[in-house]
């Protein structure tokens, strides 16, 4: 999607994506890649998501990243943290203890952000993407991220001719082909969750998986 989309999105507070609780996946899964809390996360295309809280409380570093000011003011705000800002290159960026966003566009990152990073979490990042611009975002994640870090990836799947992205639907097939060069890839998890999701029943999809991922990335 071009940054147009997300900046009219949160303009219009249309982020049905954003979570008002921890991801209850990443409370299951993130303790099985078994980083230590001393390790610095990547969270791309991070929004205001409160995963970052949790990845905190873990006791990890977080570094994120976000095109959108006004989602990376809300985290610190609608989060009571202190932040501070300063111009980084092409990114503006706000830490305040633990936690460091760079907010503007990942494509321009500079792979010194990253470079102390030993983990990353990517929920609702990846699906993001529409196929055309999906392998190029891959590849970007995968430059950002050192070797041998460790992450968590959360994918959905669903008959993307029945309804319009984003959430772009991912298959397991896409992530082997796609992401197999750059990582290692375990399924850890996957289900129907249908049901939870009014959106899709309500325009009549058929089936929608989501799917949790433990990656490695190689040397
Ligand atoms: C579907 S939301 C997911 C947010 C977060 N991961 C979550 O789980 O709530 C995608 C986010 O990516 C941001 N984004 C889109 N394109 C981006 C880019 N090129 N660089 C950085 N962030 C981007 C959008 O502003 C939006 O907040």
């Amino acid at each position: 999607m071009q940054p147009s989309f997300w900046h009219e999105k949160w303009a219009a507070a249309q982020i049905g994506f954003h979570l008002d609780a921890v991801n209850p996946l990443l409370i299951t899964y993130w303790p099985k890649l078994g980083l230590s809390p001393s390790s610095q996360v990547f969270v791309p295309l991070c929004g205001k998501t409160k995963d970052m809280c949790f990845l905190a409380e873990k006791g990890h570093e977080v570094v994120g990243c976000e095109l959108n000011e006004q989602a990376v003011s809300q985290f610190f705000s609608d989060n009571q943290l202190a932040v501070s800002q300063v111009a980084s290159g092409e990114h503006q960026s706000f830490s305040a203890p633990q936690i460091t966003l760079y907010q503007g566009d990942i494509f321009t990152l500079p792979t010194e952000a990253t470079a102390s990073v030993n983990g990353f979490y990517d929920r609702a990042a990846l699906i993001a993407w529409p196929e055309s611009m999906r392998v190029d975002y891959a590849k970007k994640l995968a430059e950002l991220i050192p070797p041998k870090s460790i992450g968590l990836l959360i994918t959905l799947d669903y008959p993307q001719e029945t309804i319009k992205g984003p959430p772009f639907a991912v298959s397991d097939d896409w992530v082997k082909t796609h992401l197999a060069a750059d990582f290692t890839i375990e399924l850890l998890h996957s289900e129907d969750v249908l049901d939870d999701n009014p959106r899709f029943v309500n325009k009549g999809v058929p089936w929608l998986t989501e799917s949790v991922y433990r990656l490695v990335k190689k040397a």
